[in-house]
């Protein structure tokens, strides 16, 4: 079986991008990351992609360079792109190309708390439980359709911190999974 080749774009610390690094590392998981791409020349997962030996790209972010990120894409024949704390909205024409094969990871259960700051407002609203949702990326923000969830407790003690710390564990999971169940589609 040929494994799905993924493309991840991140902004930031890259934990949720070394989460699909490691499970593609795993000769039974059906797709690997071939390629990660960055609008920030700062971000720390950069280094965490490089150890990993995987190609890693800046591109300009003032006006971000999407032409030269869907160039990179099609060089490394990505299958799927995997927003991982990728903090750029991609336009309407770069999605259009990659119709049904962009996916983001945000930290509630969508359709609740779209938008930044996804814990903070979670917990302002005073729910007793949140979560983290893998979506398929469309031009209008966190509004795509859902492949997977993981519920996750808000405690009573919890400040941004320690609740965004609880979530993030799930979303390396919720993410890995949600790629599994993709990728096991696209090679049937
Ligand atoms: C995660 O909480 C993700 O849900 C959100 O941005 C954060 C990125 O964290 N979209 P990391 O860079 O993957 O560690």
């Amino acid at each position: 079986m040929e494994k799905i080749k993924l493309g991840v774009l991140i902004s930031g610390r890259g934990s949720n991008m070394q989460a699909l690094i490691k499970a593609g590392q795993d000769c039974s998981f059906p797709a690997e990351v071939v390629c990660v791409i960055t609008n920030n020349n700062k971000a720390a997962g950069l280094k965490i992609a490089k150890q990993a030996g995987i190609s890693a790209f800046i591109v300009e972010n003032n006006p971000l360079d999407a032409d030269r990120i869907h160039e990179i894409l099609v060089q490394h024949k990505v299958h799927l792109i995997c927003l991982a704390g990728f903090m750029r909205i991609l336009k309407a024409d770069f999605l259009t190309k990659w119709h049904n094969k962009v996916v983001n990871i945000h930290p509630s259960l969508l359709p609740s708390f779209k938008g930044l700051s996804a814990q903070e407002q979670a917990l302002k609203a005073g729910v007793k439980i949140t979560g983290c949702t893998v979506h398929y990326v469309t031009p209008e923000v966190d509004a795509g359709s859902i492949i997977a969830q993981t519920a996750v407790p808000v405690l009573p003690n919890d400040n941004i911190q320690s609740l965004s710390e609880r979530i993030l564990a799930e979303e390396h999971k919720c993410y890995v999974e949600a790629i599994r169940l993709i990728a096991e589609n696209i090679n049937h």
